[in-house]
């Protein structure tokens, strides 16, 4: 049990109104998905990441906000004790607001930590904790004080993309780290932890994504408009 359930009941209960919700229109400009198949994977991260970068700052704010929102009423998250997520960079949509609530929820929070040049782990992170920048310029929690947790002892893990389809196909930015990270949940049948949610930008969905072997598959993407489910179990309310 939570320590801090009877505040998450209070924010779960509150009207949608109190959290400011704006048009959706205003962020997913996009009225066609951009046609991936027709562009090498390189070339559709490159034009993706672009198009998320230059998103004016007021709209990433926005889009993040509405973001949090659409998560925090979501059953999968609100039964999470152990969540993994990541401090947005290049235009990433940001789940630091979410964060905040599930710090103050007495949730648990993980971040990545790159262990090597190709490996990656999540390690705990406890809000005002010290980070250290890594090879990407990205901070993150290091150290004997921050421990990694095991990835099959998260409950949640909030996965940033550049792009995604309908079908829960996923595209990073082409390190690998997630897939690495993630390899040993990739045949798992009736195992339920972790969920996977890539969270996104209306901009980022594609048609269709060609995937490989090694892809992990996730099983929801959030954007700020929609939750979009490939995982019958996790409409479960
Ligand atoms: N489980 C794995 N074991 C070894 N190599 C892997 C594994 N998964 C991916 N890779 C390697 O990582 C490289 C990048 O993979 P991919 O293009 O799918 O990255 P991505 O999904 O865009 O990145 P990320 O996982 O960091 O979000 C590929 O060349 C692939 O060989
Ligand atoms: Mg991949």
């Amino acid at each position: 049990m939570i320590a801090t359930a009877s505040a998450e009941r209070v924010l779960l209960s509150l009207p949608e109104i109190f959290f400011r919700q704006p048009k959706p229109a205003s962020y997913n400009t996009l009225t066609t998905k951009t046609p991936a198949r027709k562009l090498t994977p390189d070339k559709l991260r490159q034009q993706l990441r672009q198009q998320r970068r230059i998103l004016p700052p007021g709209q990433q704010k926005q889009a993040a906000h509405t973001l949090t929102w659409r998560l925090a009423r979501e059953p999968f998250f609100r039964r999470t004790r152990h969540l993994a997520a990541y401090l947005a960079t290049d235009g990433e949509i940001d789940p630091g607001e979410l964060l905040g609530i599930a710090r103050r929820q007495g949730r648990r929070i993980y971040l990545p930590h790159l262990k090597s040049r190709t490996h990656m782990v999540f390690k705990i992170w406890g809000g005002n904790s010290h980070l250290v920048k890594n090879h990407f310029d990205i901070p993150e929690p290091a150290g004997p004080a921050h421990p990694a947790r095991p990835v099959r002892q998260l409950d949640l893990i909030l996965i940033p993309l550049v792009a995604f389809d309908r079908h829960g196909h996923r595209l990073g930015r082409g390190g690998g780290f997630y897939d690495r990270a993630l390899a040993g949940l990739r045949q798992r049948k009736r195992l339920r932890r972790p969920w996977l949610v890539g969270l996104a930008h209306g901009l980022q969905e594609v048609d269709t994504l060609r995937t490989r072997f090694w892809d992990v598959p996730l099983d929801a993407v959030v954007t700020p408009t929609r939750v979009l489910y490939f995982h019958s179990r996790l409409r479960r309310r």
